[in-house]
């Protein structure tokens, strides 16, 4: 049986999202905002949860209604034959989110639907679920955009970008998920090198190395919420978790540097924890001193953003990102995450492309800068002829 499903996202990511739902033979793919809808049978919803990169959660529609105020959500969420989803010793929790006018506080919304769901339970014979915040046995999420409202069931629990690799952070790591997005964006799929000289606790490199062996990020994860499921197919997920057919052999290498020795140190448990050892060679290393690699390389990196670094200092490093690149990575392509405009700046390179990208709440862009070894009017003007 399919139904409607909705793989929620950041900002920016929703057409990488959008080509992983496609390849994973998900049908009706259509793209929202920081959401891509798609259907798909349980299989699929199992399979979105495993495999997919750039998702953070998977939400499983089961009651699409119009509501003006919080008792007609309360009237709408009764009516729903709560038994198929929920027994009365079991826990549940609700998450709203809220785009409207009419509802502006978003707990209120959530402490009506747990209201209409425990005195369903009440009227039918007395016994009522439990509230429980932490791990619930059936986990809710309600959207209400203007009066349109949606209950879904949340398939996912913890955020994906939570894969279960990470031991330790350093001060600002990438989100999973965003670092997955960004490697995607740039067409890099394991066919060269691919280097970040700022990996901080390594996020980066480990996305890429899964990326480059096809290995699912759900392989680390301790558990989905569908597995507390009243119809969670055990068998089915095994074959999922198990089938590792679809991994490869990974020809190249990627490297991570950071100048710190406390991220290196967290970087090699990480990548020791992801078991790719193999695939990743870490390196205390400044980028300062980044010599021209001896393979064709990508360059994939989000340098600081200068939240904790005085302005003087931060634009001296991308002058120095700027000059390192220029001659020490020629005829190669660099992509940077960043932040501040003067800080592009510095780098005085004129970048190929420009993606916006939210990074949390920073709207930061992605930058690709193909650094030609002879001066950029002569590379213009070869391509002209
Ligand atoms: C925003 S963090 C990168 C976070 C990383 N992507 C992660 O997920 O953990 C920037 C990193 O650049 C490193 N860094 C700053 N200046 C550097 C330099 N000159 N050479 C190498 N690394 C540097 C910092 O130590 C920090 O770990």
């Amino acid at each position: 049986m399919q139904f409607e499903l909705i793989a929620k996202t950041f900002q920016g990511l929703e057409e990488v999202l959008a080509e992983e739902l496609t390849n994973l033979g998900a049908n009706d793919v259509q793209i929202g905002r920081r959401m891509v809808s798609f259907s798909g049978d349980k299989e699929m919803m199992y399979r979105a949860n495993f495999c997919l990169r750039t998702a953070i959660r998977i939400l499983k529609p089961i009651k699409h209604f119009n509501a003006k105020d919080a008792d007609e959500v309360y009237n709408q969420i009764k009516k729903i034959n709560w038994e198929e989803y929920l027994d009365a010793d079991k826990t549940f929790a609700v998450d709203a989110v809220v785009f409207s006018e009419e509802f502006r506080h978003s707990k209120f919304v959530a402490y009506k639907v747990k209201d209409a769901i425990v005195d369903y339970f009440k009227d039918l014979n007395g016994k009522r679920p439990s509230v429980r915040i932490n791990k619930p046995d059936v986990l809710l999420n309600i959207h209400i955009a203007q009066n349109k409202c949606t209950l879904s069931l949340d398939s996912s629990g913890e955020s994906l970008h939570r894969r279960g690799y990470r031991q330790e952070a350093v001060e600002a790591p990438l989100n999973e998920v965003l670092a997955a997005g960004m490697i995607l964006m740039t067409g890099w799929h394991g066919q060269c090198d691919l280097i970040d000289p700022m990996c901080g606790s390594g996020t980066i490199p480990i996305e890429a190395a899964l990326i480059a062996r096809n290995i699912a990020p759900g392989v680390f994860r301790k558990e989905f919420a569908f597995e507390r499921w009243k119809d969670f197919d055990q068998e089915m997920f095994d074959n999922i978790y198990n089938d590792d057919s679809q991994e490869r052999e990974f020809d190249h290498k990627i490297f991570g540097y950071d100048n710190n020795p406390q991220a290196h140190e967290i970087a090699i448990n990480n990548v020791k924890a992801a078991g790719l050892s193999k695939e990743i060679i870490l390196k205390l290393q400044p980028f300062q001193q980044f010599e021209k690699p001896k393979e064709k390389s990508v360059i994939v990196m989000n340098p600081p953003y200068g939240e904790r670094i005085s302005t003087r200092d931060l634009l001296g490093l991308y002058q120095m990102i700027g000059e390192r690149l220029k001659h020490a990575f020629t005829d190669q392509d660099a992509w940077i995450l960043s932040y501040r405009e003067e800080c592009f700046d510095q780098i005085g390179l004129k970048p190929s492309r420009k993606i916006p990208l939210f990074n949390g709440s920073l709207e930061c862009e992605f930058r690709k800068y193909q650094i030609f070894g002879g001066k950029y009017k002569d590379f213009k003007k070869e391509k002209a002829y």
